[in-house]
């Protein structure tokens, strides 16, 4: 979408992953405090998201959505003052339905124009729009009647599609949203993580700056995964330029978890300003290959072992878009550090089951 926003994926935090409907104004402000003092907004995860359950369920004698009086008191205009004054961005969550998929408040069907108004008013920045309890039209009619709300509402607001893949968003968002999902809802375990990894991963052509395929949020930190798996889950998110919401109580986060999102080096793949979503480049059985250039001739390849049993994986040049005699220069981008060696042709490393390696080759220019 053409709003000037998500230039490179956005980077945040959304309540549902962990929270579910137990969402707060006091939730959200430390929520807000916590990305500042960890460090997290420095580097670059700037949304703080509500999702689901912020709204009463009926709307005011003028029709207009109201902040639940007992979890919001201060109302949001308030709150979007207060994160404003952190330097973040307020999200908020609607549906194109009647109702939310909680049905604990309304949907805005019937009300885009009002409510995007509301949100402008209340200087909300980022609108996630789900698409529960609707007519039985198609989202892709009820969409567009929400972008263009936004679109008029004076105020730039990023949209998030969450149509959840059944339609192929990615066909038809790009000029409707700043990102779209490809799947349904994600679960904290391994095997969802790669399923929803496989279903983004069909749509790498229509991701670009401005509009970016959505496998849905980080579950990193939820506790459901191995350090290992979680590494990889956020290694593929990244590559794939996948937008990078928290889904952790960041108010708790260990420092393993804040090791992984953390990683400045990982962060900059899924920030450059080149835009290409990586691809599966090459599948062995359950030895994976991604790939996608960079910018500065530079490339990001990251090597997973989906089986049972530490291997040996091979990154080609031919797979990966380089010339065959290409000299690289290779980056460790989880151990941080520069291999000696320089690598033509090809790259083996050993990986250990539900783990990964990334890496980015620079080649040499003399
Ligand atoms: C379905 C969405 O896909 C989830 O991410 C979440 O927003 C829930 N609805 C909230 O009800």
């Amino acid at each position: 979408l053409s709003n000037g926003l998500a230039i490179t994926p956005a980077m945040g935090w959304n309540s549902w992953n962990h929270f579910a409907c137990n969402v707060s104004e006091k939730l959200i402000k430390e929520t807000a405090d916590a990305m500042v003092s960890t460090g997290l907004s420095k580097l670059g995860y700037q949304y703080v998201n509500i999702d689901d359950c912020w709204a009463e369920i009926n709307r005011d004698d003028k029709g207009n959505l109201v902040p639940k009086k007992s979890t919001f008191p201060s109302g949001m205009k308030a709150l979007a003052d207060y994160i404003h004054s952190k330097g973040l961005k307020l999200g908020i969550y609607s549906d194109a339905g009647y109702y939310t998929c909680s049905k604990q408040m309304p949907g805005s069907l019937g009300y885009e124009e009002k409510d995007a108004k509301t949100f402008a008013s209340w200087g909300i920045d980022y609108l996630k729009y789900d698409n529960c309890n609707n007519d039985g039209s198609k989202p892709v009619e009820r969409y567009p009647v929400m972008t263009n709300a936004l679109m008029k509402s004076g105020r730039p607001i990023y949209f998030s599609l969450c149509e959840w893949g059944d339609m192929h968003p990615a066909l038809w968002g790009g000029n409707l949203g700043n990102s779209w999902r490809t799947t349904n809802d994600i679960s904290d375990t391994w095997e969802s993580m790669v399923s929803r990894a496989d279903e983004n991963e069909v749509y790498a052509e229509y991701a670009r700056p401005g509009g970016w395929n959505d496998p849905d949020m980080l579950e990193v930190g939820n506790g459901g995964m191995t350090k290992n798996e979680y590494i990889v889950h956020f290694s593929i998110w990244a590559i794939s330029k996948a937008p990078l919401l928290i889904g952790c109580d960041v108010n708790n986060i260990t420092k393993e978890t804040m090791e992984i999102l953390g990683n400045k080096e990982v962060i900059a793949v899924n920030q450059d300003k080149f835009g290409v979503q990586a691809k599966k480049v090459r599948m062995l059985g359950d030895l994976e290959v991604w790939a996608g250039p960079l910018s500065d001739y530079r490339v990001a390849v990251l090597l997973v072992n989906r089986s049972t049993r530490r291997d040996s994986i091979t990154a080609h040049w031919e797979d990966i878009g380089l010339p065959l005699k290409t000299v690289v220069t290779v980056r460790d981008l989880w151990e941080h550090q520069t291999l000696k060696k320089k690598f033509v042709g090809s790259l083996t490393a050993t990986v250990d089951y539900h783990a990964s390696k990334m890496y980015i080759f620079t080649p040499d220019r003399s």
